[in-house]
């Protein structure tokens, strides 16, 4: 807990200099230290208080100090969607591999697929990454969206703006919509997914007949206190603004707020901690059981988008197939693994892997998963230890980019998992 606050959303209060936070003002006319008072908002002036997301910093220069933005090349980061005809199979992809030559996050975020719009702000973009060297001298932020990373391979330490985040596979950091980040990667090398949403920011879901508790707790979300760094140095800031990149040079580093208090920060939940919730006597309820984070949409029920996990749980159902069962949705489902293997599929969907299937097209269980399933003894518990996969989950389409599409990590034979399945209709025999 060290070096973090408990809670989501909570107005948090922080400074790494005692006395750094102005008492009683957001912007005194003259701050502690010499400090400027800068405010950083993530929804509306006027959103409704429970949805409100907004901080005061307290640092060394305002934010607006840096030379003109100049366009920077964007690399395998896209924005736009629909360059290549979007089809309706079942799409696999094998893990990333490392690149060949030295690259940070920056350089090794390649975008898989996406939906909406970066100038309406709604929709999201499925990212995966491998990169195998720390963000050196550079700062990114993104306008276009909040960034929830899934790192799958080595440790990731984020310094952002408003404090130090560090993080290991089968734990998840969300860097809030604007907020400054460098990420630095101690093992040398690091590989994960990002869900970039361009709509409105994650939050828990309500909990229903639930009750108080359960899914992800509250007191599990854990964001830095303020760190900031005094550095006199060139560094180039590198700005996500409308579906594109630019870069601007600035003669300090950005990551200077001493203090801040507000609700608009980073944060990271440890996902070995989702109390799972499902059925103790037949069937499954649906997935939506396992919802970590949302994104709100302007329909009431249903998401821009959903962060989903598939965590290890025990399944006992009676007279139930217990894998999760042949579907087709209305959403659309990027799906990664980040440990371990998932239960409705025998082989070559791996760690750091991706599948995508999309709204009406069939999926489930692959032919060895169904017929190991439909004989299982059920009078003991199947208990799932070694798994973490997940699924951004939106209602929008989910339209590869011709990256992934033409990538040489496509599974071209995916639909063959499916090929096996037997027929066992029978007329005569009910
Ligand atoms: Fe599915």
């Amino acid at each position: 807990m060290d070096g973090y606050q408990s809670g989501f959303g909570n107005e948090f209060a922080t400074e790494a200099l005692a006395g750094a936070l102005p008492v009683g003002r957001n912007s005194p006319q003259r701050c502690p230290y010499g400090l400027y008072a800068e405010q950083l908002s993530g929804t509306a002036f006027t959103a409704p208080r429970a949805d409100s997301r907004r901080s005061w910093l307290y640092r060394i220069r305002p934010s607006a100090m840096h030379r003109p933005f100049e366009p920077l090349a964007a690399g395998r980061i896209v924005s736009e969607f629909g360059e290549v005809p979007t089809p309706p199979n079942q799409l696999r992809w094998d893990p990333l591999p490392m690149p060949a030559a030295p690259a940070d996050l920056i350089e090794g975020l390649v975008t898989m697929a996406g939906n909406g719009d970066v100038h309406a702000q709604s929709g999201g973009a499925a990212h995966v990454y491998a990169a195998n060297r720390s963000m050196q001298g550079r700062a990114f932020y993104n306008a276009d969206g909040e960034m929830l990373f899934v790192p799958q391979e080595g440790r990731h330490r984020f310094f952002t703006e408003l404090g130090i985040v560090d993080a290991e596979p089968q734990e998840i950091v969300v860097i809030p919509r604007g907020v400054r980040f460098r990420l630095e990667l101690p093992d040398g090398q690091g590989r994960g997914y990002v869900c970039e949403n361009y709509g409105a920011a994650f939050r828990l879901p309500d909990l229903g007949p639930i009750g108080s508790n359960g899914l992800a707790n509250p007191r599990d979300f854990l964001t830095p206190v303020a760190a900031y760094e005094d550095v006199e140095q060139p560094h180039e800031l590198v700005a996500k603004f409308q579906g594109r990149l630019w870069s601007a040079r600035m003669d300090h580093s950005p990551l200077d707020v001493v203090a801040w208090h507000g609700s608009h920060a980073p944060y990271k939940y440890d996902l070995r901690r989702f109390n799972a919730i499902g059925s103790i006597s037949h069937d499954h309820p649906d997935p939506s059981i396992f919802l970590v984070l949302h994104s709100v949409s302007d329909t009431p029920g249903t998401s821009n988008i959903d962060f989903v996990i598939f965590p290890p749980r025990i399944l006992a159902m009676q007279d139930t197939f217990r894998p999760p069962w042949f579907h087709r949705n209305v959403a659309s489902e990027f799906m990664g693994l980040v440990h371990g293997a998932y239960d409705a599929k025998a082989e070559d969907f791996r760690p750091g892997g991706a599948s995508l299937h999309n709204s009406m097209t069939g999926h489930g269980p692959d032919a060895a998963t169904f017929e190991k399933a439909s004989r299982a003894d059920l009078s003991k518990p199947d208990v799932i230890r070694d798994t973490m996969a997940f699924m951004f989950e939106t209602r929008l389409v989910w339209r590869p980019t011709r990256h992934a599409l033409e990538s040489a990590q496509l599974q071209a034979e995916y639909y063959r998992c499916w090929e096996g399945l037997q027929r066992h209709f029978d007329p005569a025999r009910p």
